[in-house]
Order: structure tokens, then sequence, then C-alpha cells
């Protein structure tokens, strides 16, 4: 989401008559759009803003926008008094009035709904692959979560409006599309007569000639409704490929967090999405050392990462957050255990993805150029061999696996 938002600030500039620098000392204007799941990323943004405010150019604006600008609110101010603006991730398309008028300070940190959507000027994109948010915010409350506090309750954007955004990046080249939310599958968009919810935008974007792969992030595993999970079987342009966080393998653990599904109801949903789609695979979000997590609880989570041979995962540390139940537990977990598990769990991460990619030597996949590499369906990044740059300006190829390590695939394009 952070990402997407970045380039929705950037494309705003860029009408507005900016251009892109890569060198803080000959800025105009510099934004840090801030992330504050964890409190290492917030304690970056305050470090930075000090190392912006001593390299800057002395009439540059600066100003933080996203998370940790809703988190801190006014203490932003105190904590770096020259800060320009602070402006909370609904705030954001605010940014041409306060560019006008360098000398006021700003801060918009009030959760504003789908004001931003209505107001941002239409995006201009060139990318192959382009995100388009569908819904913000999130009504679950895992016990060590911020975001319902940054960034608000759900809201679903208008069916038609992300339509009208799918066709706009078809028709500016985009191959691929990623609907995201942070808590995607939640997506539900009521009109007068009809109920749209995301297996709805996937099969109406899948119409769009244009559009050749169709993924989705992040979901929550309730929410994976059959009507979705039927699709991953007869949609193809669906790939075989969802983030699904689990969190934790252990059920005391589970229920602390308040995740609402117990490990059956998830290994349940896994089975009918494989009965569905046999070449599925899942990724997920870990958190390790969660207050109260026992070596029993953190076992049962190596356990299952192992066995449903999880790729391309992330995993976190347990940090404690403002706004948040589990900050107030007692049974706190020292950093060096948290530090220990993550080690041992990444290895096994680590190992899955290793184990996935050389499975995938002697294969073919169509893929998509992203930046510099290809994709995979499951997102795995392909590196082209020398010999084939010729053919490396296809955007599209099937391309034949050749080698992989832990971290990426090698291959060749082949012929059309
Ligand atoms: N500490 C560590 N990780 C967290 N996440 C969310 N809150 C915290 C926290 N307080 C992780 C979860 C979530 C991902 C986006 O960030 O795993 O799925
Ligand atoms: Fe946070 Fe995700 Fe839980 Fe929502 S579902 S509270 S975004 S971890």
């Amino acid at each position: 989401m952070n990402v997407y938002d970045g380039q929705r600030i950037q494309n705003m500039l860029v009408l507005l008559g900016y251009e892109k620098t890569d060198s803080v000392n000959d800025a105009d204007v510099i934004i840090l759009n801030t992330c504050a799941v964890r409190e290492k990323a917030t304690n970056k943004v305050f470090s930075a803003l000090g190392r912006i405010r001593d390299c800057k150019k002395e009439n540059a604006i600066f100003g933080i926008v996203g998370c940790v600008a809703r988190e801190s609110g006014e203490d932003a101010f105190r904590r770096m008094p020259e800060l320009n603006f602070v402006l909370g991730p609904q705030s954001y398309h605010k940014l041409p009035l306060i560019l006008d008028n360098p000398d006021q300070k700003y801060l918009h940190t009030d959760l504003s709904g789908l004001e931003k959507f209505d107001k941002l000027p239409a995006m201009t994109s060139s990318k192959l692959i382009q995100y388009i948010p569908i819904q913000e915010g999130c009504n679950h409350c895992c016990s060590y979560c911020i975001v319902p506090f940054t960034r608000g309750p759900e809201i679903s954007r208008s069916f038609m409006d992300i339509m009208n955004d799918v066709r706009l990046a078809a028709e500016q080249g985009t191959l691929e599309i990623c609907f995201l939310g942070q808590n995607v599958n939640g997506y539900n968009f009521q009109d007068s007569n009809f109920n749209f919810r995301l297996s709805d935008l996937i099969k109406e974007s899948a119409k769009i000639s244009n559009i050749k792969r169709i993924r989705y992030t992040s979901s929550y595993p309730t929410e994976m409704t059959d009507d979705l999970i039927d699709l991953h079987g007869t949609e193809s342009k669906l790939l075989p490929f969802l983030n699904l966080p689990i969190q934790s393998g252990s059920p005391a653990v589970l229920k602390a967090m308040n995740r609402s599904y117990s490990i059956q109801d998830y290994l349940a949903i896994i089975d009918k999405l494989r009965a569905k789609r046999p070449d599925v695979q899942i990724s997920s979000d870990f958190i390790v050392g969660f207050p109260g997590e026992t070596d029993k609880d953190f076992e049962m989570t190596c356990r299952l990462a192992k066995k449903l041979g999880y790729i391309n995962s992330y995993s976190f540390k347990y940090s404690k957050r403002p706004h948040t139940s589990a900050a107030l537990m007692q049974n706190q977990i020292p950093e060096s255990i948290k530090k220990e598990r993550l080690k041992i769990l990444d290895e096994i991460l680590n190992e899955n993805m290793r184990t996935f990619n050389m499975s995938c030597i002697g294969k073919t996949f169509d893929c998509l150029l992203d930046e510099k590499n290809y994709r995979t369906p499951y997102m795995q990044q392909v590196v082209v061999n020398a010999g084939n740059l010729k053919s490396k300006l296809q955007k599209y190829p099937k391309i034949k696996i050749t080698d992989g390590n832990k971290c990426s695939l090698r291959g060749i394009i082949c012929e059309a």
C-alpha cells in the first residue's frame, strides 16, 4: 500500500510540474512516506528526518505522510519543529494546497474516508504491473496491530471507480493488476441492487483482454469465501499464488492475538483452495515472540511453516505498538529470545523457498517483465541468461527455468 501511495504522490507532483531528483540536497520538496506497523520503522523516520534537516536546501519544504504521521500527530512537530506538514494516510491529496503555502504548517491526520480517491488526479503510469487499491482500513482487532488506528475502519471503494482504474491501466499498457487492501478479501461494496465482492472485481477485470494476470493482497483467512476460492479453480488469469497470513501455528497464541480462526479452520481453507487449484502456493506473515509465546508455541509455528511449505513469506519479531492491547500484556518476551526464534523460522522459510525454486527447474512459465527482471506466476524473480538478451524486450514471454537458488531463478526465453 505504501509503494502505491508513493507512486500516487509522485504522479501528483509531476502533474504540478515537479521533477524527481535522486539527491536530497537538490530537492525543493521532500516527503517521507512512513510505516508505523513496527517500532523500528517509526524510529527510522525520525532519525532520517534529522539527517534530511541537516543537508536539505534552506528553503526546501519537508514533511511526513502516512501512518507515522497519523500515529504521532502534533508530537511530530515537537520532535522536529522544522517540519512543514504532517499528513495521515487519508490526507495526502491535500499536498497541492500545502505546497502553494510554504510558510504555513499543516497537520491533517483525521480519517477522511474515500475523499482522497475523489480528489487525486487520474493515475498516469506505464508500469506493466499496476497496484489498484480497492479498500482501506481494517475491522479486525488483532491485539498487536496499530493498523485499525492508523488506517481506520474498513471502507470499500465503488466498483465502478475501481473498474475505471483497471480499464485506464489496461489502456496505458498494464498487463498485471494487483488489487490492494489491508483486508482485501473483505471488499464489500453495496449499490442499489448488488453487493459487489472481490470475486466480482476479478471476474470483470479478467474480461479485459490486455490484462493477463490478476492477484490481490493481503487477505484475512476467514474472508476466503467460496466465491473467491472457486474462482481460483476457474479463472486462469488469477495467479496461483496468494498471501494468507496465519501469524502463528499455536492455538493459544492465535487466541491471544485475537485472530478469529483456529488452525483447523485455516487448514480447511488451504485444502479447499488446493482442491480447486492444485498448483496454488501460499505465502504467510509470521510474528515471533508475541507476549506469552512459549518454546512449544514457537515449535508449532515452525512445524506448520514446514508442513505447508510456505513460499515468499514475511517474518517479524513482535513489536509493542501504541493503541494496541498486546502492548499492555504482562508476559512480554525478551528481545534475545525473539531474535533467536526469528533466525530459526527464517531458516525454515528460506529452505522452503529453495526447495520450491529447485522444483521449478525444467518447467516453463509465462513471465512478466518487472523493472529489469521477469516474474513467474509465483512472483519469483527470473534472471534471463545473457545470450538470451536479444529477446529481453519481450514483456510477457514464456521462460524455461534452467537454474535456481533460494532467492531467484535463471531461465531462457522460449522462442515464440
Ligand atoms: N509486531 C510485529 N509484526 C507486526 N505486524 C503487524 N503488527 C505487528 C507488530 N506489532 C505484521 C503482521 C502483519 C504484517 C503486515 O505486519 O504479520 O501481517
Ligand atoms: Fe492488522 Fe491485518 Fe489484523 Fe487488520 S487483520 S488488525 S491489518 S494484522
